[in-house]
């Protein structure tokens, strides 16, 4: 298993850090979490995938209270991180990628909050068949992605608006551009198109967009 991690945040400055980077980072979870509450499901086994710090579950704990939360991050320093926090959940804590884990029909609800845009096509198919693998009969995966535009004259378009959002957060234009050069070069974000085909051709039974907002989608898909 790797320990390798390329969100480029020292693990204890990664939270407070992105909420100025992404627009409306926390209303990835508060859409998550009523999705998940929307199901009613009576007892729930979670897996995170790519769960950074750990906020995601350490927010379900407060709204589910007898989950079982399985941790799954490839950065050690995240993961320790995460665990410190979340040492009175009843979770378990795996040092992996998507790509790596190995689980069959063991979930009620996968989530991967933007974890899989640093994967090239062939290891975000894997990671995706392995949700699918990894889930019960019935279970759901919420993915929240970096997508671009469908066309592509639209992209700077719409990395000049993403960037704008930085500036008026208090980032610096060196650090806007130093952001932005990163799209298409240390992460590789689909358009909403290719993710819902990948959906569709690793099985899932439906799937739909629930959010979107400047680059950012949430996806979920029912097995
Ligand atoms: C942008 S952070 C998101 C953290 C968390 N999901 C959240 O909602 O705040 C991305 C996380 O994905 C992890 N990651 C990177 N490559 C991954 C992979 N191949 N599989 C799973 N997680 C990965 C990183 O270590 C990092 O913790």
């Amino acid at each position: 298993m790797t320990n390798n991690t390329q969100t480029p945040f020292n693990a204890k400055k990664y939270y407070s850090n992105i909420l100025s980077i992404v627009p409306f980072y926390d209303e990835f979870h508060k859409q998550t979490l009523g999705l998940v509450k929307q199901l009613d499901l009576q007892s729930l086994s979670w897996l995170d995938l790519g769960c950074g710090s750990g906020e995601l579950c350490l927010k379900a704990a407060e709204v589910f209270p007898d989950i079982c939360f399985t941790m799954v991050d490839p950065s050690e320093q995240m993961l320790e991180l995460a665990k410190e926090k979340s040492l009175h959940l009843n979770a378990c804590y795996i040092c992996s990628t998507s790509q790596e884990i190995n689980f069959n029909s063991e979930f009620d609800v996968i989530t991967a909050i933007m974890s899989h845009h640093y994967l090239d096509t062939v290891s975000r198919c894997r990671a995706v068949f392995n949700t699918f693998h990894a889930l019960k009969d019935g279970g759901i995966f919420i993915c929240f992605e970096n997508t671009v535009p469908e066309f592509e004259k639209l992209k700077d378009f719409e990395l000049a608006r993403w960037g704008n959002f930085q500036l008026d957060s208090g980032r610096t234009h060196e650090q806007v551009n130093e952001h932005l050069k990163r799209c298409g070069t240390s992460y590789f974000p689909l358009t909403i198109s290719e993710h819902i085909s990948l959906l569709r051709s690793t099985g899932f039974r439906v799937y739909n967009i629930f959010w979107h907002s400047y680059m950012q989608t949430g996806f979920y898909a029912i097995k």
